[in-house]
């Protein structure tokens, strides 16, 4: 891994989030948290505290750009320099159809999922060009792969492959640049997490949940936080740009890019 001795994970809270800094901190980093959730992030700082971890938190929330610079300002001041940003708060909404989505559904799922990496590249990716070194570790999923089997997650995938569109785009523009900056994608499949009760964030201004916590069916075999965190981090030391962590999702992305590629034809 590219990575120095200081690891940024937002959503850093619960779920992958938590155990990407858990992981990061095993290799000797130290770590600057972010999450909406205060609560939940101080004893996760204080239980990585207690295993010898430096640890600087923040209660913030990623759509939130100013908030987001500030953070980033206080890594900065902090610590000086960032070995790995791992850009990974998230969101799902209600399951329903596309044309039952409301507006307000839209806007939350994409302004944390979407504009919540939006904001953390671009608080923290000219201080790595700056400093010549670091990667970027942006948390989709196989949702930026292919489709959940039987659908309803419309803003969600949206969401997800907007940010493997950027993330590729991104990857571009450093290297044309010539920055020696690092951008991994991961796209887990099933981990047990909180995310069927990411409600519980959802901002009063976005309305009230309209459906059951989202199940999704899969044929993928759940996983860990902690084993997705190993094999995320894993992906970065090989210098992948995809990551997958769910043993089945390759074989089903796969199948996605087979069914897309039969229609590469101009007509
Ligand atoms: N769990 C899965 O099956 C799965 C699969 C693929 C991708 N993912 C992605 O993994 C990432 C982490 O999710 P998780 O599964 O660990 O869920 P989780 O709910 O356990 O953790 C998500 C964390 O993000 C925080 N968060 C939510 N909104 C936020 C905001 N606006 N600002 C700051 N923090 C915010 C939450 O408080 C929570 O601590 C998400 O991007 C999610 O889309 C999860």
């Amino acid at each position: 891994m590219s990575a120095g001795p200081v690891a940024v994970v937002t959503g850093a809270a619960s779920g992958i989030g938590a155990a990407l800094a858990r992981a990061c901190a095993a290799r000797g980093m130290a770590l600057a948290l972010a999450d909406v959730e205060a609560g939940p992030l101080a004893e996760v700082a204080e239980s990585l505290r207690g295993n010898g971890s430096r640890v600087l938190e923040c209660a913030i929330d990623v759509a939130d750009g100013d908030a987001v610079a500030a953070f980033a300002t206080a890594v900065r001041a902090e610590f000086g320099r960032v070995g790995l940003a791992c850009l990974n708060a998230g969101v799902v909404g209600p399951r329903l159809p596309v044309w039952e989505q409301r507006p307000e559904d839209w806007r939350w799922v994409l302004s944390v999922n979407l504009g919540g990496v939006v904001n953390g590249l671009t608080a923290f990716i000219p201080g790595l060009m700056k400093q010549g070194s670091g990667h970027v570790l942006v948390t989709a999923s196989t949702a930026a792969l292919n489709p959940v089997h039987g659908g309803g997650n419309g803003p969600y995938a949206a969401s997800k492959h907007a940010v493997l569109g950027l993330c590729e785009t991104l990857r571009e523009d450093l290297g044309a640049a010539g920055h020696p900056v690092g951008v991994s994608v991961l796209c887990p499949g099933p981990v047990a997490t909180r995310i069927r009760d990411a409600a519980r964030n959802r901002p009063d201004a976005a309305g009230e949940p309209r459906s059951p916590s989202p199940s999704f069916e899969n044929t993928i075999t759940t996983i860990d936080a902690d084993t997705a965190a190993a094999r995320a981090l894993a992906g970065v030391d090989a210098g992948r740009f995809l990551v997958l962590t769910n043993p089945g999702s390759e074989t089903e992305a796969g199948a996605r890019f087979a069914r897309l590629e039969r229609d590469l034809v101009v007509e």
